[in-house]
């Protein structure tokens, strides 16, 4: 070992430089996950040598700005904010050498540990929300983040908007036990806020995770937060409804020979139809789309 220095990238991650080029950052991670599925973990940096050439050799164009979200408050400052190491992208999380998702949830949680990685910990929070249902399930739905009800039981969607969401659940056919429902971050905003763009940006990686390891065939996007930020679209509701996407969760192997992705639907939150009842025909047709991917009926009436 003159010439190359191991590492474990566990271990040494933070001491290693950044790379700033999300594309470069991408090949790079597509290229170890390679070498990973070949069953290689290991890798060594050659001593002394710049980690900045790897980008200069690929002359790659800047990364453009990303597109604003109207709903999320603009950043405050144009200074690109601090990325993972390489290495950190690299090393496979933990989730990854378990096949069973029932495992699998269990580790994101751990990882997830009592989180103070943004500031909604500091800001009143009870409890980490980290989600429910079943983790085999074929039908996902995601929320924005956690209010009051949930804060205080632990479990997303519990309060008026989830009741609201078990009956459309319920009228798909479906019960809430069958699905999985997560949020996009898993502490409560303080007020039942929005959450800010860098909130969603730290937590959203384990709603990636949590995915990654249930992989549903179909998400449900409930809201235009849950949906921008999955999709990385800044587009009106009116726009992101109404057709699938194909989704394959950050980080997620594309590779994965048990799962190509899944199809994402865009619907209005339940909050919001509990505010304006008249969009609730748009939201089942939403629901109907979904309904007819998975071959779900409606349950037969219930004699009066
Ligand atoms: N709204 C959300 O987006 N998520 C919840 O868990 C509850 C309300």
């Amino acid at each position: 070992m003159n010439d190359f220095v191991r590492v474990h990238s566990r271990i040494i991650s933070k001491s290693v430089p950044t790379i700033q080029n999300p594309d470069v950052r991408r090949a790079l991670a597509d290229r170890i996950r390679y070498y990973n599925e070949l069953g290689i973990y290991d890798f060594y940096r050659r001593e002394g040598a710049p980690i900045e050439t790897v980008e200069a050799a690929t002359e790659v164009a800047p990364a453009p700005e990303p597109i604003s979200q109207p709903e999320m408050p603009a950043k405050k400052s144009i200074t690109p904010k601090p990325v993972e190491s390489v290495l950190q992208i690299l090393t496979p999380n933990p989730e990854q050498s378990v096949t069973d998702p029932i495992a699998g949830l269990k580790l994101i949680r751990e990882d997830i540990g009592d989180c103070t990685r943004c500031k909604l910990h500091a800001q009143g929070r009870k409890q980490i929300v980290f989600g429910v249902g079943n983790p085999h399930a074929d039908l996902m739905f995601v929320g924005e983040g956690p209010g009051a009800d949930e804060d205080a039981q632990g479990e997303p969607f519990v309060g008026r908007a989830g009741q609201l969401l078990n009956n459309m659940i319920k009228a798909m056919g479906i019960r809430r036990e069958d699905v999985y429902i997560a949020n996009v971050v898993k502490c409560r905003p303080p007020g039942n806020r929005t959450p800010d763009r860098d909130e969603c940006d730290t937590c959203g990686p384990f709603l990636m995770r949590q995915i990654a390891t249930i992989k549903p065939k179909v998400i449900v996007a409930l809201g235009a937060v849950a949906a921008k930020y999955m999709l990385a679209i800044n587009a009106p509701m009116s726009e992101l409804r109404g057709r699938f996407y194909d989704f394959m969760p950050t980080g997620a192997r594309a590779s994965d020979p048990n799962w190509q992705g899944a199809k994402l639907a865009v619907t209005y939150h339940p909050a919001f139809l509990l505010r304006d009842p008249r969009q609730k025909g748009e939201a089942w047709k939403d629901l109907q789309m979904v309904m007819k991917y998975l071959g779900l009926k409606p349950p037969p009436k219930e004699p009066v």
